[in-house]
């Protein structure tokens, strides 16, 4: 038994040893960048203190640190203002997951200030809460909320100036990307593309949508993309009018669309980017004039996201072309219907992206992601755009089957013969379009200038989209 331990502590020490030079190489790409962002995050705080927990993308924002399992609190005007806690150094969990990060590390290599193993964080949080100060938490995280609750119990927040959730001064900050938040989300952007140029390549009749899920996401990998950002839709026929489809499990056919929602995450930034293609190769005269519409929408719309519009001014623009264009074949009556321009708009064309898909950030005092009705008010422009912002372009057309037969329930406050009568009149247009679901998706970084399209390179035109399919690249590993 001593014999085996001793064993054990020397094969321990080895494993220890042979994973140290790998750890040289996941330190944080650029510690200046994240120092600099905690220098800001700190000028912006009023006298107190910020506490955050390791399994938060802001906290990722401020240290580069990538494992759930640390925690930070970042003091004003103290001489050690950057306090990380990690774990302790343990040669059993070396062997279970791996080289662990341990508090001299948090020194050494992520710049900390003084450095506590993590078991130490309560205690210290408690020693060091400033009477009159104030206690900045990052409360979207389930550890702190409990760690939160535990003091309120305690007493141990009263006589506090206030205690405020840090994403009041740290959205904004993410909501305008810095260079180096740009690069990865290129990277992310690229590799994402070349996962379409793999699905366009092997697209064809007969197979299954998790069969081009699978193509997709061993690209987002062979590239060195951790994930992808978000479940992957691969949506083929009818399937493409249901926004969130994620089942992937159906066989194409020919003469149908194949929409695709994909994003691969590359050191915590995500892509989201959708491009609609026809499985056999062309697109049907139904399908392209639907697409023209989309595409035209997209274009129209992108024109817009540039800095001193609101993010919502793009939402409008696409929405009106879509309108309109889906007037001229028969599918609207009224292009001044809000109810006709509600039914064909299912959501705000735009979100923030970034760390996060859905990325933080404020939308304005009307948000018309929170109250939909909103959408088709044109009077709501939404928060104004700035260089460094990233947002995604998403219009889309979606002729869902038999849903003319639901309009009562639908807009409940519309007299039924408005309703009935705009059934009878679109029809048989409809009809010819039923089925149909096309969404075109772009990554737009709002410049000095107007915008920059991350995600322009990715073919979108009809001409191109036709041509890609079948085409067989060789795909060199992007980088590193
Ligand atoms: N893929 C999620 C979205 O487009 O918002
Ligand atoms: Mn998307
Ligand atoms: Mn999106």
């Amino acid at each position: 038994m001593q014999f085996y331990k001793m064993f054990l502590s020397a094969l321990i020490v080895l494993i220890a040893e042979m994973v140290v030079p790998g750890l040289l190489s996941a330190q944080p790409d650029s510690p200046e960048v994240y120092r600099l962002r905690r220098e800001k995050l700190l000028s912006r705080m009023d006298t107190g203190m910020a506490i955050f927990k390791g399994s938060s993308d802001n906290f990722y924002y401020l240290t580069g640190y990538r494992r759930p399992d640390a925690a930070m609190a970042l003091m004003t005007g103290q001489r050690h203002e950057f306090n990380m806690f990690l774990p302790a150094a343990s040669p059993l969990g070396d062997v279970y997951t791996g080289h662990q990060y341990g508090p001299e590390d948090a020194v050494r290599l992520y710049g900390a200030d003084t450095a506590y193993t993590l078991s130490a964080f309560d205690a210290f949080v408690h020693r060091h809460l400033q009477k009159d100060g104030v206690l900045y938490a990052d409360m979207g995280e389930r550890d702190m909320q409990e760690l939160l609750s535990q003091m309120m119990r305690q007493g141990r927040l009263n006589g506090l100036q206030a205690v405020r959730n840090i994403s009041q001064l740290i959205d904004g900050m993410r909501l305008i990307k810095d260079g180096h938040e740009v690069q990865k989300l290129q990277k992310a952007i690229d590799i994402t593309g070349l996962s379409f140029q793999k699905a366009m390549a092997i697209t064809q009749p007969g197979l299954y949508e998790y069969e081009v899920e699978a193509a997709v996401e061993y690209v987002f990998r062979k590239n060195g993309a951790r994930q992808p950002g978000f479940e992957s839709i691969v949506a083929s026929g009818s399937n493409a009018t249901i926004l969130h489809y994620h089942h992937n499990n159906e066989r194409m056919h020919k003469g149908e669309l194949l929409l695709m929602d994909i994003g691969a995450e590359y050191e915590r930034y995500t892509a989201d980017i959708t491009r609609t293609i026809p499985v056999s190769g062309t697109f049907s005269r139904e399908q392209a004039q639907l697409y023209r519409l989309v595409h035209e929408a997209l274009r129209k719309g992108t024109q817009e996201m540039v800095p001193g519009k609101g993010i919502y001014e793009a939402h409008h623009r696409a929405t009106d072309i879509i309108i309109r264009g889906l007037y001229q074949l028969g599918l609207v009556t009224d292009t001044s219907s809000p109810w006709q321009r509600k039914f064909y708009t299912l959501y705000p064309i735009g979100h923030w992206l970034g760390l996060d898909v859905h990325d933080v950030g404020y939308y304005g005092e009307n948000n018309i992601h929170d109250n939909r009705g909103e959408m088709v008010n044109k009077n709501v422009l939404g928060t104004v755009l700035r260089p460094g912002m990233v947002v995604t372009i998403e219009p889309g057309i979606y002729m869902r089957e038999n849903v003319l037969d639901k309009l009562q329930y639908l807009f409940p406050e519309v007299p039924q013969a408005e309703l009935n009568a705009f059934a009878e009149t679109v029809k048989p247009a409809y009809k010819r379009y039923a089925g149909i679901g096309i969404r075109i998706e772009d990554d737009v970084l709002i410049t000095s200038g107007g915008n920059e399209v991350l995600s322009g390179e990715i073919p979108k035109s009809i001409e191109a989209i036709e041509q890609g399919i079948g085409e067989v690249h060789d795909q060199p590993s992007l980088f590193h």
